[in-house]
């Protein structure tokens, strides 16, 4: 119920989408936010004060004067509200609030707002696509506002493309997505988390290795969902092509399994949370040649070394940090991932399913399910970064019981 009690500032213009807020104020009203509603003069031409009143259960404003003589001060209007959204917003409002051109309550209102404003943009086609509107809405995201992009579909024009506001739905969506990015932001402050990411590369020789196709998108993932959350965040990666931006990420870029096993223990002892997402090598060539292997017999034979567990070794020093590991298994997954989460002490295990095409290795989604010593959360196909958040909130769970 992240709406519960919100206070949010709906600005109504003049299209035809405008018939479309009724439902959202209804949506929003249930899900127990405070609405009010505003309006530009041309916007009662396509919907009626009175309903919006009514589902709002608030007097709706349009000119900053009452009949009766009070005025209708836009200061404490957009004082009040934690959100504001401008929906449909007509490129006219939009042109308007760009600019500064104040000549109504909305404008006023909005020029005055210190809230997120949300902007629902709806028009035809051609106005949706012309520079000057395309320039304005750019100009409202460097703002700082969040655009609601127009959908594609019939328009009251009569064609058909993009330009269409977006459903009441997916203003919804949008608005409660952010609220619990918002809602989430701080709880990891103060924690740090360590995760390892990435494939491992064991050299043979100067320009040969023993690697494998992982792509690191599953740990920077986390590492991204748990800085945004407020965490310092140390990533170990071995080699990827994957950038960080983040401010509260360190990236140590390592290559080999050894290499990654030295940072994480340069770390360990001093994080909150640990979350091993690197599919490391579990061997290395016994001696890596110092020249470039030459080719000469039939057979070549490498031999192979085990690498250190780095996982299981920080389960053997664990201490109060709150381990997760990753398993890939082939068959008895869960028993199999359940006697891994056992050896190697962790906390909690991500099981990755092998047996479904969108997930795993360099893809974008992942399949995977929970297990930890007494229960097993199942999830449907997601984005990586869907299941980076899951993992977070999972933590966040456990951590606080
Ligand atoms: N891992 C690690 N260091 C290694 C090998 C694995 O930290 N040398 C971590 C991975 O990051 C992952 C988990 O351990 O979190 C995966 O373990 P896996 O390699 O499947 O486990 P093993 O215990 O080596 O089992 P298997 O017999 O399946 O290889």
């Amino acid at each position: 119920m992240i709406l519960q009690d919100k206070k949010i500032l709906i600005a109504v213009t003049g299209g035809i989408a405008a018939y479309k807020i009724n439902l959202l104020v209804r949506r929003l009203v249930t899900e127990g936010a405070e609405v009010q509603v505003i309006m530009t003069p041309a916007a009662s031409a396509f919907v009626s004060a009175l309903t919006l009143s009514t589902l709002s259960k608030k007097p709706v404003y349009s000119d900053f004067y009452s009949e009766n003589g009070t005025w209708n001060s836009h200061v404490d209007l957009a004082l009040w509200a934690d959100l504001m959204l401008i929906a449909p917003c007509t490129a006219n409002t939009l042109a308007k609030m760009m600019h500064g051109q104040c000549d109504n309550l909305v404008i006023a209102t909005y020029l005055s707002a210190k809230c997120p404003v949300f902007i629902a943009p709806a028009m035809d086609l051609d106005m949706y696509a012309h520079p000057s509107t395309r320039q304005n809405l750019e100009m409202a995201q460097d703002f700082g506002h969040l655009i609601i992009p127009a959908e594609t579909g019939e328009l009251a024009s009569g064609l058909v493309g993009e330009g269409r506001m977006a459903e009441p739905e997916s203003i919804l969506q949008s608005i409660t997505d952010y609220l619990n990015i918002f809602n989430d932001l701080e709880s990891f402050s103060g924690k740090t988390v360590l995760v390892t990411a990435g494939p491992t590369y064991e050299a043979i020789d100067p320009v040969r290795f023993i690697g494998n196709h992982s792509s690191g998108k599953m740990g920077f993932s986390i590492a991204e969902a748990a800085a945004a959350r407020g965490a310092q965040v140390i990533l170990i990666s071995g080699p990827t092509s994957l950038q960080v931006r983040h401010e509260r990420i360190k990236l140590v870029r390592v290559t080999s399994a050894r290499e990654m096993y030295e940072q994480v223990f340069k770390f360990y002892d001093h994080v909150d949370i640990a979350i091993a997402s690197a599919a490391v090598a579990d061997y290395a060539p016994a001696t890596v040649a110092a020249q470039k292997i030459k080719k000469s017999d039939e057979h070549l034979t490498i031999e192979l070394v085990k690498n250190p567990d780095i996982l299981g070794e920080m389960g053997l020093r664990k201490k109060s940090q709150f381990l997760v590991g990753f398993a890939l298994e082939t068959e008895n997954e869960e028993e199999n991932a359940r006697g891994k989460l056992q050896r190697k002490n962790l906390d909690m295990i991500v099981l990755n399913s092998l047996s479904d095409e969108g997930a795993g290795f360099g893809k974008d989604t992942n399949l995977v399910k929970f297990i930890t010593a007494d229960a097993v959360y199942e999830f449907g196909l997601k984005s990586k970064k869907a299941v980076a958040a899951d993992i977070l909130e999972f933590i966040q769970k456990e951590t606080l019981k």
